[in-house]
């Protein structure tokens, strides 16, 4: 018998669409003077920001949005680095401030990621921007839930009255990809690692998010078929090859839909980093 496969969700024809459209609009914004601008701040050495940051001022050059990267040692202090936020929250060729986490442990990430003006939090990391998401009212979502609805949106998926099952709570995926979820009114279970039968969950679900950080938290048996699955995960298998949190060959013999890694989730974050920063010059433009 020959199983059925499921349908790629390729998320960097997505983006390409996508990040086409947000050069038009920079393109439309700047005939009017105004170039959208994204400031991103690294502070030490961790070698995966490192490539993080130079893809996303990368993706923000591409796409003719002003980018500046600002890099910092290990050692600056938390003063040092809040008088650079405030800076930038009042540079009117700024409109949207990131700064790359995780921060080196004498610096408290909270107080710094709530120094960035709501206004210019593209990284949706404020809390005003969570109370935002959460009470439905406009602000900056988070840029990988937002991108995984961007995904479900490009198949065209009506989530109303579908059971959507998120693996991972985290503040960044997790919990604003539940709110997310619910908002189109899907009927949402978070599960963590205190669930206690996470198979028994993942199997009525019709929308699974994978966003745990671990190799194979998904595997086939744990799918219902038809079942559409989001692999948020960014993970090296033993050969050093990028890999989600979903055991991919399985899965995707059972899931009626799936996103690779890599080429899924991962280029959809950096474009709607693209997509707040664009929105966060649109808000001041028409102010
Ligand atoms: N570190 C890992 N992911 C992210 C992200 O989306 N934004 C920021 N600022 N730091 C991160």
């Amino acid at each position: 018998m020959t199983q059925a496969t499921g349908r790629l969700i390729d998320g960097n024809a997505l983006s390409k669409q996508l990040r086409a459209e947000v050069a038009q609009r920079a393109a439309a914004l700047k005939a009017r003077g105004i170039t959208p601008g994204l400031a991103v701040i690294l502070v030490g050495d961790n070698p995966a920001s490192q490539v993080y940051v130079r893809n996303k001022v990368k993706a923000c050059e591409d796409s003719g949005l002003h980018s500046v990267l600002e890099k910092y040692e290990a050692g600056m202090s938390e003063a040092a680095l809040l008088a650079r936020i405030d800076a930038l929250n009042r540079d009117p060729a700024i409109h949207g401030i990131l700064v790359q986490l995780p921060l080196p442990a004498h610096i408290d990430a909270h107080k710094v990621i709530e120094a960035i003006s709501p206004a210019k939090d593209v990284d949706g990391f404020h809390v005003a921007s969570a109370g935002a998401l959460m009470v439905g009212q406009p602000g900056f979502w988070p840029c990988t839930p937002y991108g995984c609805m961007k995904m479900l949106e490009s198949i065209g998926y009506d989530l109303k009255g579908k059971h959507a099952v998120v693996i991972g709570r985290s503040n960044i995926v997790g919990k604003p990809m539940a709110l997310m979820l619910l908002q189109q009114n899907a009927t949402v279970t978070i599960c963590h690692s205190a669930t206690k039968d996470l198979k028994a969950m993942t199997l009525q679900a019709d929308v699974i998010v994978a966003a745990v950080g671990k190799r194979k938290v998904l595997t086939a048996d744990m799918v219902k078929p038809g079942a559409v699955v989001i692999d948020v995960g960014m993970n090296r298998n033993e050969e050093g090859k990028l890999c989600g949190d979903v055991d991919f060959e399985g899965v995707k013999q059972v899931a009626g839909w799936i996103t690779p890694v890599p080429g899924g989730v991962g280029p959809m974050t950096i474009t709607m980093l693209l997509v707040n920063t664009m929105e966060a010059a649109e808000r001041v433009a028409a102010a």
